[in-house]
C-alpha cells in the first residue's frame, strides 16, 4: 500500500507542476494516467461505478469528482483539486491536493491552507484504541472554528485490496458511536470544506458534486496506516519516485 500510494503522490507532485493558466483538466487527467502506467500500477478510479477518467479534478465551486475536459481550462485565481487513485500488485492508494492558480483572493487561500491543516489535526488523532469520531471532531471543530463548513454527504473510508472499504470516516461528528481504531488498519481521512454553506448538489453528469450555494470548496486527502507508534502517512511524498 506504501509504493501505491507513493505512486499517488508522484502523480500529484507532477499535477502540481504542471497547474498553469491555460491547462485543461483533460490534459491533467493523461499526464496522472500515463505517469501512473509508466509505474507499473493501474489508474484505480478509472471505470470504478463508471467513472471516465483517471483523475478528479474539481474546479472552484466544485467539491469532488469533477470530470477532466479539455473545455474545462484553468484561470488566474481558480482554485483546483486533484484526487488521484492507483492500483498496484493488489492493493490501493488514493489522495488529494487543492491547489491554486496564479493570484488566489485571500479568503480563499485561507480555505485551502484550514482545510489542509484540518487533514493534519485529523491524522493526529490515528492511534490504536482512538475512535473514528476522534478524527471527525479534530476535523470539524478546526474547521468550523475557522468559520469554515464541513461537507457531509461524502466521507473518507478504510482502504486496502478496495478502493472504499469500511470504516467511513466522516469529517464531521455523528450521533451513533464510531469504531475503534485497530493496529494495520488503512484509512483515507479527506475533509471537503466549504468556503461558504454546507450544501452540496450533484450535476447532470450524475458526478460532479458542486456546492449548493456556487462558493469554492477544498478537499485534502492522505491513505493514513494505524501503527502501535501512531500515524503513518503512505501518501506523504518521500520522493522515492
Ligand atoms: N478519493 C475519492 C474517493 O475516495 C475518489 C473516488 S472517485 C471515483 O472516494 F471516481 F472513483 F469514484
Ligand atoms: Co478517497
Amino acid at each position: 500500500m506504501h509504493r501505491a500510494n507513493q505512486i499517488v503522490s508522484g502523480v500529484l507532485a507532477l499535477l502540481e507542476s504542471e497547474i498553469r493558466e491555460g491547462v485543461s483538466t483533460l490534459e491533467l487527467d493523461k499526464i496522472a494516467e500515463t505517469f501512473c502506467r509508466d509505474h507499473h500500477a493501474l489508474p484505480a478510479f478509472k471505470g470504478y461505478k463508471g467513472y471516465p477518467a483517471s483523475l478528479c479534478a474539481s474546479v472552484n465551486e466544485e467539491v469532488v469528482h469533477g470530470i477532466p475536459s479539455h473545455k474545462k481550462i484553468l484561470r488566474n485565481g481558480d482554485i483546483i483539486s486533484l484526487d488521484f487513485g492507483a492500483l498496484l500488485d493488489g492493493f490501493y492508494g488514493d489522495a488529494a491536493i487543492t491547489v491554486g492558480v496564479g493570484d488566489v483572493d485571500p479568503k480563499t487561500s485561507l480555505l485551502l491552507q484550514v482545510t489542509h491543516t484540518s487533514l493534519l489535526k485529523g491524522i493526529e488523532q490515528v492511534m490504536v484504541g482512538n475512535r473514528i469520531s476522534d478524527i471527525s471532531r479534530a476535523i470539524q471543530s478546526y474547521a468550523e472554528g475557522k468559520g469554515f463548513s464541513v461537507v457531509r454527504q461524502f466521507v473518507g473510508h478504510g482502504i486496502g485490496a478496495r478502493l472504499h472499504e469500511p470504516p467511513e470516516v466522516p469529517n464531521y461528528v455523528q450521533r451513533q458511536a464510531s469504531p475503534r481504531m485497530i493496529e494495520g488498519m488503512v484509512l483515507a481521512i479527506e475533509p471537503m470544506i466549504n468556503l461558504g454553506a454546507a450544501k452540496v448538489k450533484i450535476l447532470h453528469d450524475q458526478w460532479t458534486v458542486v456546492t449548493a450555494d456556487r462558493k469554492p470548496s477544498a478537499h485534502f486527502e492522505h491513505s493514513v496506516a494505524v501503527t502501535c507508534s501512531g500515524p503513518l502517512i503512505l501518501s506523504e511524498r518521500a520522493s522515492l519516485l
